[in-house]
C-alpha cells in the first residue's frame, strides 16, 4: 500500500523511485497563490522557463540583470526546491544586439555570459542545461550540428567548450546536454537520435563531461506511439554509455483531439502514462519536469494552437489548478516507474 503523502503529491511519488519531479516556471507564476501552493505541493526541483536565459538577462548587454533570476533562486532555496538552470548557450536565446557582432565579440561574449552566470549560481544548481539544441539535421552537416553562432564563433568545439568551462567553474552541477525531438517516431527524428550518439560518442571521446542528456519530451497525444522500439533502443545506447537521462520539458499538445473535454484529458493523461513508463524502463532518469504545471498558462498556445481555437489541455493541472487525469497518470508512473538496471528480468 502507498502511504497518503505518496498519493497525494507528485514529488513524494517521485521520492519513492529516488526521481525528481518538477516544472517550469517564471517570476509571474509566484504571483498566482494557487499556483505557487501547487508548485510546492509537487515540486521537488524547478527550472527557469525564460528568466535565466541569456537574452533574458542581457536584455542590455553592457547592464546583464540577474534580479528575476534571482528571485527564482531565492524561491527555490527558500523553499528547498532543487534548481535545473535553463540553459547557458542556446541559438534562441542570444541578445539581439549580438547577432550582428564580429565572431570574436561574439566569442567573448558568449564566454562571459558563461562564466558570469555559472560563478553567480556556483554550488546552487542540481544541473544545467549547458547547451540546448546542438543538432538540426536539416541544415545538412555530416555531423547534424545545427549551424547557430556557437557554431560559426567557435567551431564544433563549442560544446567541449561549454561543458569544460561549467564543470570547472561548478563542478557539483550536473551538466546536460538538452535535445528536442529525440522522442518522435520518424525518420527525421530516428536520423536526429543517430546523430545523438554519434555526437555524445565523440565527445566522450574527447573527455567533454556531459554527464546526462536533456530529453525535451514536447510530445503529441494521438502522434506519440503507444510503444516505441527505436527510442527504446536508443534510451539503452544512452545508458549503456553511462549517461544519466532528464526529462526536462514534458507536455502534451492536444491539438490532434477531438473537441470533447473528457476525451482530450483521457488522451493526454494516456500519452504521459506510455511516455514514462517507457522512459522509467530504458534510461537512468534523474528527475522529470513537465514545461508549466497548470493549463492556465502553456507555450502551445501559440505554438501548437488547435483548429477550434479551444485553449491546450496538454499540463497535469486545469486552469483553476485543479488535478486532471494526467495528474493522476504521472502519479501513477511515478510510483511504479520501474528503475532502469533494476528491471525484473
Ligand atoms: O516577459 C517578457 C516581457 O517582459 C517582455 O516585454 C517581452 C518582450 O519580448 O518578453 C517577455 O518574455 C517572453 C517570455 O517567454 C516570458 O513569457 C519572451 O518574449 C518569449 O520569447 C519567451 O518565450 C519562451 C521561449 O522558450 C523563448 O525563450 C517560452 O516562454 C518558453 O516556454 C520557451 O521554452 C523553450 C525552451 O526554452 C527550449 N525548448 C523549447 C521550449 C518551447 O519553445
Amino acid at each position: 500500500m502507498h502511504h497518503g503523502l505518496e498519493k497525494s503529491s507528485l514529488s513524494s511519488a517521485a521520492a519513492r523511485n529516488t526521481l525528481l519531479f518538477g516544472t517550469g516556471l517564471c517570476t509571474s507564476d509566484l504571483l498566482s497563490q494557487p499556483l505557487t501552493r501547487a508548485i510546492l505541493r509537487d515540486c521537488s526541483i524547478v527550472t527557469p522557463e525564460y528568466e535565466l536565459k541569456w537574452d533574458a538577462i542581457c536584455r542590455d548587454p553592457d547592464l546583464p540583470d540577474y534580479s528575476a533570476a534571482d528571485q527564482l533562486m531565492s524561491f527555490a532555496s527558500d523553499n528547498n526546491l532543487a534548481v535545473h538552470g535553463h540553459t547557458l548557450w542556446w541559438h534562441e536565446a542570444v541578445p539581439p544586439l549580438l547577432g550582428t557582432s564580429s565572431e570574436d565579440q561574439f566569442r567573448d561574449a558568449a564566454l562571459d555570459h558563461l562564466r558570469a552566470t555559472m560563478t553567480r549560481y556556483a554550488g546552487q544548481l542540481h544541473s544545467w542545461d549547458v547547451v540546448n539544441e546542438p543538432l538540426e539535421p536539416a541544415d545538412g552537416r555530416a555531423d547534424g550540428l545545427r549551424v547557430t553562432p556557437f557554431l560559426s564563433a567557435f567551431g564544433p568545439d563549442y560544446i567541449e567548450t561549454a561543458f569544460r568551462q561549467a564543470s570547472a567553474l561548478d563542478p557539483k552541477a550536473v551538466l546536460v546536454l538538452n535535445e528536442m525531438g529525440l522522442e518522435y517516431a520518424s525518420p527525421t527524428a530516428e536520423r536526429k537520435r543517430r546523430q545523438m550518439l554519434a555526437l555524445l560518442e565523440r565527445e566522450k571521446t574527447r573527455g567533454t563531461p556531459i554527464a546526462c542528456l536533456g530529453i525535451q519530451s514536447h510530445l503529441t497525444a494521438l502522434e506519440q506511439p503507444r510503444d516505441h522500439p527505436d527510442l527504446r533502443a536508443f534510451l539503452r545506447e544512452v545508458r549503456a554509455m553511462g549517461l544519466s537521462v532528464m526529462i526536462t520539458e514534458l507536455d502534451v499538445s492536444d491539438h490532434l483531439c477531438p473537441q470533447d473535454r473528457r476525451q482530450r484529458d483521457a488522451l493526454v493523461a494516456e500519452t504521459y502514462r506510455a511516455y514514462l513508463d517507457l522512459a522509467f524502463e530504458e534510461a537512468d532518469v534523474l528527475a522529470v519536469s513537465t514545461w508549466g504545471l497548470s493549463d492556465d498558462r502553456t507555450w502551445l498556445n501559440s505554438f501548437r494552437p488547435r483548429p477550434d481555437g479551444a485553449p491546450q489541455r496538454p499540463l497535469l493541472l486545469d486552469r483553476a489548478v485543479r488535478r486532471k487525469p494526467a495528474w493522476h497518470a504521472v502519479r501513477d508512473a511515478l510510483l511504479n516507474g520501474r528503475r532502469a538496471g533494476a528491471r525484473i528480468q
